[in-house]
């Protein structure tokens, strides 16, 4: 994961970078550095912590050229020492470096045996790899020379202090942006980073070299031919990536879920038709059958694509976790088409299925948050999600739009008229609904908040919110929880009851409405403190939280609101850090 920016210009170069990575903090946050010019040297300042701790320690104000990183862990424990910026040994060259060297240990001995290593990274050898080779070829050179050596992933930003005019950068199979504005030029992880130091902007090519000389940029690939730059204006505005009046951008960002569904109807209904290529949706239609490739909360919203698929358009589905597949080789079938969920369009594992997948051509649509993303780039189709940007590291409103993007996709492959919008404008007023009773969420929260473990039950539908309601719960309020299939409960998870384990059962489908209940009886009758979240049409009065009724087969959209809201106020009773739980990222750039 990780986080990198630069900054070459009139502004000051401090201020973008430090301003840059406090909004790619979510990809990272276990240490934070820089490196800058200052007075014809350039200076080092990293800390072990958060962007704050590094602003804190930083001895100057101002630079006119600077590169930074939040660091998310892979090689080597997060410390001062581990942080970005790394230096060459004879510290000609200072880079920052996001990715994974999967070969670093093999290149330290092939080449760099009289070297000595201050940090246990990866990223330490590609500095030393540069100098190494610039000992007998041109910088430029000795840079392309080390990416054609060094094997995983990386965007690196590097700085040579023999010719401080410049920055340097390669990239591959990690996201690198260049960003450019009447008076500087910029680099980021992510779109966000540029924001307010770039009007315009480009994504870079995998086996992309380029430098930066004052304001000229150079493009060229590994052989170095030069590439053409196509720059494309910057749309998404600060305001979108800020808190506004709410504590956490998670609640932000639960609140935004029945906005997030009028965009999604505006974006893709004309009238009562839906408007999608007609070319997707003819290869969609003469396909024998769908894999959906994702992971994490992805995964499971890829779970509902697959029920509407088979239930509206009798296409055959398979849910696939992209790290599985990514090493199997599951029975292809004669007419496949292949659907990536991902919210950031960056999943180091779903691209490395997708590289796999293209390679023997079969088409690939890409359903994602992130339209400027890899994975887009790398796909012949690809659908926006209209989300916004989503920030707090928990997906919430990214979740519950891949849900509602694939049932517009489903109905439009379909042909069929059901009325899905209708549908879809009642579920973002249910959802408001449930929003003004946050405070029964809030109770739960309360009483489930020092549970050793927990469990959420469902069918079929509500089964898969519940793989959803209990991985919310994990990641933010870390409290363990598992969900089940309240049919299997009682092949063996049963004997995990005890007394006072909560136990919360979603019911929202009339078909397994009596026997998820009595399911649940099972667990009481073990001493399990049972819950009960259910639509109204189907409620009890003594259920804990009851949803207003909307179609069946979205109702899991207001539900989940339910299991968010309830994960949420779990984490701030235990006063847990919301937007950037422990040992996550949001953009998870490595397999
Ligand atoms: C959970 C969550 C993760 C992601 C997963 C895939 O809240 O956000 O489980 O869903 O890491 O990420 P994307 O969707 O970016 O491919």
């Amino acid at each position: 994961m990780c986080g990198i920016i630069g900054y070459i210009g009139k502004k000051n170069a401090l201020s973008a970078v430090i301003e840059g990575l406090s909004k790619l903090e979510y990809r990272g946050y276990d240490s934070a550095g820089v490196a800058y010019q200052y007075n014809s040297n350039f200076k080092i300042c990293k800390e072990k912590g958060r962007v704050i701790d590094l602003k804190k320690s930083l001895t100057d104000s101002h630079s006119n050229l600077a590169i930074g990183h939040t660091r998310w862990a892979t090689h080597g424990e997060p410390s001062q020492k581990n942080a970005h910026p790394h230096c060459s040994f004879h510290q000609r060259f200072i880079l920052v470096h996001n990715g994974i060297i999967e070969n670093y240990q093999k290149l330290k001995f092939e080449y760099l045996n009289t070297y000595s290593f201050i940090s246990e990274t990866d990223t330490e050898i590609i500095a030393d790899l540069i100098e190494y080779f610039s000992n007998t070829l041109q910088v430029e050179d000795a840079i392309r020379k080390t990416m054609s050596v060094i094997e995983g992933s990386y965007a690196c930003l590097i700085l040579d202090t023999l010719h401080q005019d410049r920055m340097y950068f390669i990239k591959d199979k990690s996201p690198l942006l260049l960003g450019k504005d009447e008076e500087g030029i910029s680099f980021a992880s992510d779109i966000t980073g540029l924001l307010g130091y770039a009007t315009e902007y480009m994504p870079l090519d995998d086996k992309t070299f380029g430098v930066v000389i004052q304001d000229k940029i150079e493009l060229y690939d590994m052989i170095g031919i030069s590439k053409e730059q196509i720059f494309k204006e910057i749309s998404i505005q600060e305001e979108e990536i800020n808190k506004k009046t709410f504590d956490h951008f998670m609640l932000k960002e639960i609140y935004e879920q029945p906005m997030m569904i009028r965009n999604l109807i505006r974006k893709y209904f004309k009238g009562e038709e839906v408007i999608l290529s007609k070319k997707l949706l003819h290869l969609l239609r003469q396909c024998d059958k769908v894999n959906f490739v994702a992971c994490g909360s992805s995964m499971y919203a890829s779970y509902f694509a697959k029920y509407y698929f088979e239930k509206l358009c009798g296409i055959p589905c398979e849910v696939f976790c992209a790290s599985e597949l990514v090493y199997s080789t599951p029975l292809i079938s004669k007419r496949p088409f292949f659907i990536f969920f991902s919210q950031s369009g960056e999943t180091a594992d779903l691209i490395a299925v997708m590289k796999k997948i293209k390679r023997q051509n079969y088409p690939v649509l890409t359903i994602t948050n992130t339209m400027e993303s890899s994975m887009v780039r790398l796909s012949d189709y690809a659908l926006d999600i209209c989300a916004g940007k989503e920030i707090a590291v928990a997906s919430t409103k990214a979740y519950t739009a891949m849900v509602v993007t694939s049932a517009i996709l489903a109905r439009a492959v379909s042909g069929n008229k059901t009325n899905l919008k209708n549908n879809l404008k009642a579920v973002s007023l249910a959802m408001e609904k449930v929003l003004e009773n946050k405070e029964v969420c809030k109770g739960i929260a309360r009483e489930i908040v020092d549970a050793q473990d927990l469990f959420y039950i469902g069918r079929g539908i509500d089964y898969w919110t519940s793989l959803e309601a209990s991985l919310k719960l994990k990641e933010i309020a870390y409290i363990h929880t598992e969900a089940f299939s309240s049919g299997e409960l009682k092949h063996g998870p049963i004997a995990l009851i005890t007394k006072n384990t909560p136990v919360i059962a979603i019911i929202t489908q009339e078909g397994t409405n009596r026997i998820t209940r009595s399911n649940l009886e099972e667990t009481a009758s073990r001493g399990a403190h049972t819950y009960v979240i259910s639509s109204k049409g189907l409620s009890l009065p003594k259920d804990d939280i009851i949803i207003p009724n909307v179609a069946h087969y979205l109702s899991a959209l207001v539900s989940t609101v339910v299991v968010q809201l309830i994960a949420y106020y779990a984490a701030v009773f235990k006063q847990n850090d919301i937007d950037k739980p422990k040992n996550l990222a949001k953009s998870v750039t490595v397999e």
